[in-house]
């Protein structure tokens, strides 16, 4: 007991004299590790009789314990003086003038985005937007994808609740809680945030789309080819070719593809085109007559054209992006050239 009551008082003295975060952890080391002085003078407690041991062992803990608190106490003041001290020696200069704050700008898929829509309004269409989380019914089972249908496999799709609930996978959507809400006839743009499970240097898992559709009596093929040119003339420029090619979709029958002609090459074959001097832009077609049974529009009185394009592809296509990516990283030393 007397050699532990010494040990106790060096130790405390040891504490105090000490002036360093370094010098503390080893005297701390030293002291209660497991092969430190309390844990070697605790030994002797099996030489004593047993029945003075429990009150050797509630000695050992109490000492333990103030050399512990002695310590903690120890390094709080340690970590105050070396803070005061670094306070004392860094020199804050209220007048250095701070980096400077260009001004700000729209991002390019958004600029394309109202370019678009301002194309559209000029040409009397109006703006609908709907949810970005929605239901199976209305991402397909309103646009005629059956169930089990082989094209919900065009798009894979990002699940929520179980499968309740889905993250939409295209704007088509708003195709349908447009008609659902509002009778014809009508001319509507719906721009908007769209989801799909896939990720490379073209394909992002959230991008934009601009979903346009019109229903009147009499509209026709044609009707859709005159909007569309329009549209591409205005946005790239009357010297873009375009062409539609066959395609499918559940929700317009006869459905196309529409490619323009590539604008880094101007059509000669290039990297961009994969040599072709084409890059595809949006899908369309004639909407389905299904689709009008299904938000009880008479199919046999109402036609109408429906679009729906990649916003980040014509932004890529714009201003020749090689990776859709850059699109999504907020780098302001890529997006500050725009
Ligand atoms: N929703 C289709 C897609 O995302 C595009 C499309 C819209 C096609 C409207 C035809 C008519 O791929």
């Amino acid at each position: 007991m007397e050699d532990l009551k010494a040990l106790e008082l060096g130790a405390i003295e040891e504490i105090g004299a000490v002036s360093t975060g370094e010098e503390l952890e080893k005297l701390r080391v030293r002291l209660l590790g497991k092969k430190g002085d309390i844990t070697s003078l605790m030994k002797g407690i099996s030489k004593l009789p047993p029945d003075e041991r429990p009150k050797a062992g509630a000695e050992f803990n109490k000492v333990k314990v103030s050399i512990s608190s002695a310590i903690e106490k120890k390094s709080a003041a340690i970590k105050a003086q070396e803070l005061s001290a670094r306070l004392n020696d860094e020199i804050f200069d209220i007048t250095i003038s701070g980096k400077p704050y260009g001004p700000g700008h729209f991002h390019p898929s958004c600029d394309i985005m109202d370019e678009f829509i301002d194309i559209f309004v000029g040409l009397g269409f109006c703006v609908e937007e709907g949810p970005e989380v929605e239901t199976d019914e209305y991402n397909f089972q309103r646009l005629n994808f059956p169930d089990d249908h082989p094209a919900r496999d065009m798009q894979d799709t990002f699940y929520l609740q179980n499968g309740k609930r889905l993250l939409r996978t295209h704007t088509s959507t708003v195709q349908v809680h447009t008609m659902l809400k509002k009778k014809p006839p009508l001319a509507v743009i719906a721009p908007g945030r769209v989801y799909r499970l896939d990720s490379d240097i073209t394909h992002s898992p959230v991008f934009h789309q601009v979903e346009g559709f019109l229903i009147d009596k009499n509209v026709t093929f044609a009707h859709l080819k005159g909007t569309l040119e329009l549209f591409v003339h205005r946005l790239y420029g009357k010297n873009t070719k375009l062409r539609f090619r066959p395609s499918f979709f559940p929700f317009t029958e006869p459905s196309a593809e529409m490619d323009i002609s590539c604008q880094l090459c101007g059509g000669k074959g290039c990297r961009l085109c994969k040599g072709t001097g084409w890059i595809e832009i949006l899908g369309a077609g004639m909407i389905d007559p299904n689709v009008f049974k299904a938000v009880g529009y008479d199919p046999e009185e109402w036609t109408g054209f429906a679009f729906g394009c990649g916003i980040e592809r014509v932004a890529m296509l714009k201003y020749s992006i090689d990776d859709i990516r850059l699109l999504f990283g907020n780098d302001k030393r890529f997006l500050s050239q725009f």
